[in-house]
């Protein structure tokens, strides 16, 4: 392990998209690729935590000394995150879950009609709003995948959602956000500290991030 500074630590982070079905083959998704969230469960493995990863649907290999649970729905997400929120010091959810489904998941395939077709969705559970409700002990991070005015709209989820700290992504700005292998984010933490990372691969910014939650940590314990 090199510079082991999450040793006796224990992390828990969700990654990659949720997928939402309205029939045996068909479904609602978005972009995410899972990445971001592996390079910090990879990230805080290499530093010395103790790491459970939950992962929607994606295409990358389990990193090394991780704990992977694999989900498919929002509803899974929902019940693994809760499932595991009560025993890690850490949680990060950079997870892009989907927040409508489709109210009715047909068993068989949609055929096709005449004329247009209208999908009727509801609202999923929102995890990390719910987390952010019930947390005692641990540092609760978020991501915001923002188009306009990122920093406002992430301050405002920092404080709707009772955050420790918010990573914010401006997922139009080149080399960020959605699939890339690199990102540029801004770390926002509910003191007011504010730091923004500039363009460098996903592990790299992973292990800035995870150097900023520590630091955060050590100077609540002074
Ligand atoms: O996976 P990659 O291709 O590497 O891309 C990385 C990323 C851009 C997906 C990632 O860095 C990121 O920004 N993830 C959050 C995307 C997102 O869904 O943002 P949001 O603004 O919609 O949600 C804000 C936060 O609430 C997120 O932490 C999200 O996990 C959480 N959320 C949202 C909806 C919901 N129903 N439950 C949630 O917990």
């Amino acid at each position: 392990i090199q510079d082991p500074f999450l040793s006796g630590k224990s992390v828990l982070i969700s990654a990659g998209p949720t997928r939402e079905s309205v029939d045996p083959i068909r479904f609602f998704t978005n972009h995410s690729s899972g990445k971001m969230g592996f390079a910090l469960a990879q990230e805080a493995a290499n530093h010395g935590a103790e790491v459970t990863l939950v992962a929607g649907p994606v295409n990358l290999e389990t990193p090394k000394n991780v704990k992977r649970i694999d989900v498919l729905t929002a509803e899974e997400m929902y019940q693994q995150m809760n499932h595991f929120f009560p025993d890690h010091d850490i949680v990060i959810k950079a997870a892009a879950v989907a927040d409508y489904r489709p109210i009715l998941t047909y068993d068989e395939k949609l055929k096709k009609q005449e004329g247009n077709l209208s999908i009727e969705m509801e609202r999923t559970k929102d995890i990390l709003k719910e987390l952010g409700a019930k947390k005692t002990k641990q540092y609760l991070v978020g991501f915001a995948a923002e188009t306009n005015d990122v920093i406002h709209y992430g301050r405002e989820k920092l404080a709707k959602k009772h955050l420790n700290a918010i990573v914010i992504n401006d997922v139009k700005a080149q080399g960020a956000g959605f699939g890339s292998d690199t990102n540029i984010v801004t770390f926002l933490s509910e003191k007011g500290f504010e730091k923004q990372l500039v363009m460098a691969s996903k592990n790299k910014i992973a292990k800035q991030i995870l150097e900023l939650i520590d630091q955060e940590l050590k100077d609540e314990a002074k």
